[in-house]
């Protein structure tokens, strides 16, 4: 479904200047790797790997230096049609989820935010209180939510209520950037059940960015090791204690050991 051949990424270094003008900084080096429909990849690195960028190259909010990005066969970057077909299909879920919703909408608001992106598309009528009660639902949460404001929830919830705003655009991917990883343990698990729960319901494919292993093991078909903007490993998580590469190994080891 989703591919990537090559990609590279670099940034213009604002310090530095060399004779020949502004030097640039290479983060993505060569990225190759493909998702197939329905399944959950995860992109595991540390702080400073590269996942976000490379997470922004996959929603078409980036475009590579080099590199081929398909999804479907179709070229992302080769055209602003095929961009926009690409974010028709894809949603997003931040880490952030007091940033990325507005602190004067409603819960109501918010959700109906993705509905609105879903009803220009498809240019349907939709009983939008319905809709919304709806989805409340779906994401574990019921219809006394409707009118109250963000502060009010807590993290696990309104994580909950982001879920809802990226699924009520009926997405084929949704790409997680370190979505659970402000919530504490017990509301992570809630929240990778509730993903789990919707993938298969929504027939969904994930790409799940973090920096913790022990949430991939739960959640993904795949991982891949992302390691100062390179891939170092890439391989099955039911084949994870295969892997050769040290660093991986070192990962592996540090959740085995407790
Ligand atoms: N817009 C940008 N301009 C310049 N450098 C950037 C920009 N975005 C990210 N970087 C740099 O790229 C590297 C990778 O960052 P990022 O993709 O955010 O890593 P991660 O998400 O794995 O923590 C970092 O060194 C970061 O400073
Ligand atoms: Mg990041």
């Amino acid at each position: 479904m989703i591919k990537l051949r090559d990609i590279c990424v670099s940034f213009r270094n604002e310090k530095q200047e060399s004779f020949f003008g502004k030097t640039r900084k290479q983060v993505i080096f060569n990225i190759s790797l493909n998702i197939a429909q329905g399944t959950c990849l995860g992109i595991l690195g540390e702080s400073g790997s590269g996942k976000s960028t490379l997470g922004r190259v996959i929603c078409g909010m980036l475009k590579p230096d080099s590199g081929i990005y398909t999804l479907n066969d179709m070229e992302i970057y080769k055209s602003k049609s095929n961009k926009k077909i690409l974010q028709e299909k894809l949603s997003i879920v931040f880490q952030d989820y007091t940033t990325s919703t507005n602190p004067r909408f409603k819960i109501k608001d918010i959700i109906a935010e993705g509905l609105f992106v879903y009803k220009k598309r498809t240019k349907k009528n939709i009983d939008l209180k319905k809709e919304i009660v709806h989805l409340l639902e779906m994401v574990g949460l019921d219809e006394t939510f409707l009118n109250r404001f963000p502060h009010q929830l807590s993290g696990g919830q309104l994580q909950r209520v982001c879920i809802a705003r990226a699924v009520a655009c009926q997405p084929e991917v949704i790409l997680l950037d370190e979505a659970i990883s402000s919530l504490d343990a017990h509301t992570q698990v809630q929240v990778m059940d509730l993903l789990k729960e919707l993938k298969e319901k929504l027939n969904l494919t994930y790409i799940f960015i973090t920096h913790d292993l022990t949430s991939i093991t739960y959640l993904c078909d795949e991982v891949v090791f992302l390691k100062d903007g390179k891939i170092t490993e890439s391989l099955k998580v039911k084949d994870l204690n295969k892997t050769t590469d040290e660093y991986a190994k070192k990962l592996i080891h540090s959740i085995i050991e407790f």
